[in-house]
């Protein structure tokens, strides 16, 4: 039987704050895909899961030399199989969009509310279940453009979340990437799930991704700092007349993000959804958009 090693960070709502013990992990080589958050009305837990023991105690020491204020750290074992009914306790289905109804694949038995749409996913392996706020803004904002678009790129897929509201909302070529190989084999069981198949699905890094077109709608719900670093490519990544959803930017990134994406000529902000972390920004790429030479 698998056994997994919890690194497990419980603070009040007095201590460090979500955005500080996320960068903490992020610094300490925890990819924020891997951090699992929950919010209590008593404070807030973090989670980060490993096969191996050691790994997981590297990373509490590491986290206790930190001295994070107001922050136990502590390591339990799962067996897998309590981490299997465990995960799956606290899933029901749920609206995602006003009009997509997610249904983990191991309820596919629940029934869809009259006049919404399943969406039937495998929630287990890779970011993406729809929960997390940068999902549902960008769900939020593909299904807004419903009809609009013929092409979409979707950068980051992870379980192909986006992937399928996308074909939901009117797409006919889908392009999905992901820089884990994991994600994509979680995305393709997802696709298949929605009786959907991408036109192009493989592994693949943003920074050197060989785009061979551009597309109608490009989203993106990367961290910040891609976001800013690939910025040029992935605007290069939109047709002109297009639209561009980039998500994943915690809000004191905001002014960063809405700076960088300012240099890009022709790009126009059509719309900013704020959270209460996270914000998603909605920009239409000018039918005769220049070069686009800004650098931050
Ligand atoms: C926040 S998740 C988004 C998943 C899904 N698109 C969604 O909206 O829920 C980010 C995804 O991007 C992938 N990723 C991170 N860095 C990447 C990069 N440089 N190039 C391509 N994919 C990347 C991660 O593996 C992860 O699956």
């Amino acid at each position: 039987m698998k056994i997994l090693h919890e690194v497990c960070l419980r603070s009040g709502h007095d201590g460090s704050s979500r955005e500080m013990i996320q960068a903490c992990l992020v610094l300490l080589g925890v990819l924020p895909e891997n951090i699992i958050a929950e919010e209590g009305r008593a404070g807030r837990k973090m989670s980060v899961f490993f096969p191996l023991v050691a790994s997981a105690r590297r990373l509490a020491r590491s986290l206790r030399a930190l001295k994070l204020k107001g922050v136990a750290i502590s390591i339990r074992m799962h067996r897998q199989v309590d981490w299997e009914t465990r995960w799956k306790k606290g899933w029901k289905p749920f609206m995602l969009t006003p009009r997509i109804y997610v249904i983990p694949l191991f309820l596919s038995e629940a029934q869809c509310p009259s006049g919404k749409t399943p969406l039937y996913l495998e929630t287990t392996s890779a970011f993406g279940t729809g929960l997390h706020e940068t999902t549902r803004f960008s769900a939020g904002l593909i299904e807004g453009l419903t009809d609009t678009f013929k092409s979409f790129l979707d950068i980051g897929t992870g379980t192909g979340i986006l992937s399928i509201v996308a074909f939901r909302s009117g797409a006919r070529y889908v392009e999905a990437f992901d820089i884990d190989a994991g994600a994509v084999k979680a995305a393709r069981v997802n696709l298949k799930a929605n009786s959907l198949r991408c036109d192009v699905l493989k592994a693949g890094d943003v920074g050197e991704y060989g785009l061979q077109r551009t597309f109608d709608l490009v989203a993106a719900n990367l961290i910040t700092h891609d976001l800013v670093a690939f910025r040029q490519k992935i605007v290069a990544s939109v047709a002109p007349g297009g639209h561009l959803i980039i998500s994943g930017i915690a809000l004191k990134n905001m002014p960063l993000v809405k700076k960088a994406y300012g240099l890009s000529a022709g790009l126009e902000c059509v719309k900013i959804i704020k959270g209460k972390e996270w914000c998603a920004f909605l920009f239409r790429r000018s039918l005769t958009s220049g070069r686009d030479d800004g650098s931050l």
